[in-house]
C-alpha cells in the first residue's frame, strides 16, 4: 500500500478519489489552499501549487501524487504542475498521475492548450507520471444545461457528441493506477455511451420533468469544429459504468 498525496481534494473529481483510494487501503494526504475538517479520517495538509506554499510538507513521504488540481485560468495549471512537479523531485516521489482531458492536443480550446502544456511538463521531468485522459464528466455537461435554467429552450451544440464519464468511474481508474508502475500514457478513457448534445439536453430535461425544448445551436471556428470531428471521443475505450441517465436519476 502507498502513501498518497491527492491534489484537488475538494474538487468535483478529488473529493471522490480520496475515499476510493483510502478504501483501497493507501494512506492518504489531501492537499487543499484551505484548512479543513470534514472527510473525517484524511489526513489534510495545507498547500497552494501556485504560490508553492506548503509544497515541501505536502509531499514528505509520499509514494504517488495524483495529480487532479485546477485552475482553468490562464497558465496557471502549468505554473502548479510545474511547482508540484518541483517539490516531487526534490522529496523523491516515485509516480505523478495527472488528469487530463481526451482531445486536448486536437481541439485548441486555451484551456487545452495549458493542459496539453503541463502534460509535457511532466514528461520534460524526470519524474515518474502517468497521464490519464478522461472525456466530459456528467457533472460538466449537467452544468452546462443547468445554468441555461432560465432560457426558454436548452441550447445544445449542433453536430457535437459527448461520451461523458461519472467522477466515481474515473476514480476507480486513477486508484487503479496508484498500483501500477509510471506508463507516461495510459489509454484514455471515456463514459459508457456517446450521444448528441441535444439528446443528453433531452435528457436533462425528462430528468428534470421539464418540456422545454432543446434547440440546436450552429456555431463556427476551429473549437467547434474540433468537437463536431469527434476529438473529444473514445469509443473504443467506454470503460465508464454510469450513463449520463443513471447519473440524472442519481442527482434527482
Ligand atoms: N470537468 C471535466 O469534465 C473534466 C474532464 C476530464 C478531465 N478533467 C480534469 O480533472 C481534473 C479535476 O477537475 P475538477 O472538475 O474536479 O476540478 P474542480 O472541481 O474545479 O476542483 C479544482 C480543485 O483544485 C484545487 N486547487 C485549485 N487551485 C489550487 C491551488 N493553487 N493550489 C492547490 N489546489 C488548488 C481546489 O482546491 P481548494 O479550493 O480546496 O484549494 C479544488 O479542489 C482537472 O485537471 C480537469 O482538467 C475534467
Amino acid at each position: 500500500m502507498a502513501d498518497v498525496l491527492v491534489t484537488g481534494a475538494t474538487g468535483t473529481l478529488g473529493h471522490r478519489v480520496v475515499p476510493e483510494a483510502t478504501a483501497a487501503g493507501h494512506k492518504v494526504r489531501a492537499l487543499s489552499r484551505r484548512e479543513h475538517v470534514g472527510y473525517t479520517g484524511v489526513h489534510w495538509a495545507r498547500g497552494d501549487l501556485l504560490k508553492g506554499d506548503g509544497l515541501d510538507a505536502a509531499v514528505d513521504g509520499i509514494d504517488v501524487v495524483v495529480h487532479c488540481a485546477t485552475q482553468p485560468i490562464g497558465s496557471k495549471d502549468v505554473v502548479a504542475t510545474t511547482n508540484l512537479i518541483a517539490a516531487a523531485k526534490r522529496a523523491r516521489v516515485g509516480h505523478i498521475i495527472y488528469v487530463s482531458i481526451v482531445g486536448i492536443d486536437r481541439i485548441p480550446l486555451p484551456y487545452y492548450k495549458t493542459k496539453l502544456r503541463a502534460e509535457e511538463a511532466l514528461a520534460a521531468s524526470g519524474v515518474g507520471h502517468t497521464v490519464l485522459r478522461a472525456t466530459q464528466f456528467h457533472d460538466l455537461i449537467a452544468t452546462i444545461f443547468a445554468i441555461q435554467w432560465f432560457s426558454p429552450v436548452l441550447w445544445a451544440l449542433r453536430g457535437a457528441r459527448f461520451q461523458p464519464i461519472d467522477t466515481h468511474d474515473v476514480a476507480t481508474r486513477l486508484v487503479e493506477l496508484i498500483d501500477t508502475e509510471p506508463v507516461g500514457r495510459a489509454p484514455d478513457i471515456g463514459g459508457p455511451e456517446v450521444h448528441s448534445h441535444a439528446d443528453l439536453g433531452q435528457m436533462f430535461l425528462t430528468a428534470r420533468g421539464s418540456r422545454r425544448k432543446v434547440v440546436g445551436v450552429g456555431l463556427r471556428g476551429k473549437i467547434v469544429a474540433g468537437y463536431r470531428s469527434g476529438a473529444n471521443l473514445v469509443p473504443d475505450n467506454p470503460v465508464g459504468t454510469v450513463t449520463f441517465a443513471d447519473y440524472l436519476r442519481k442527482d434527482e
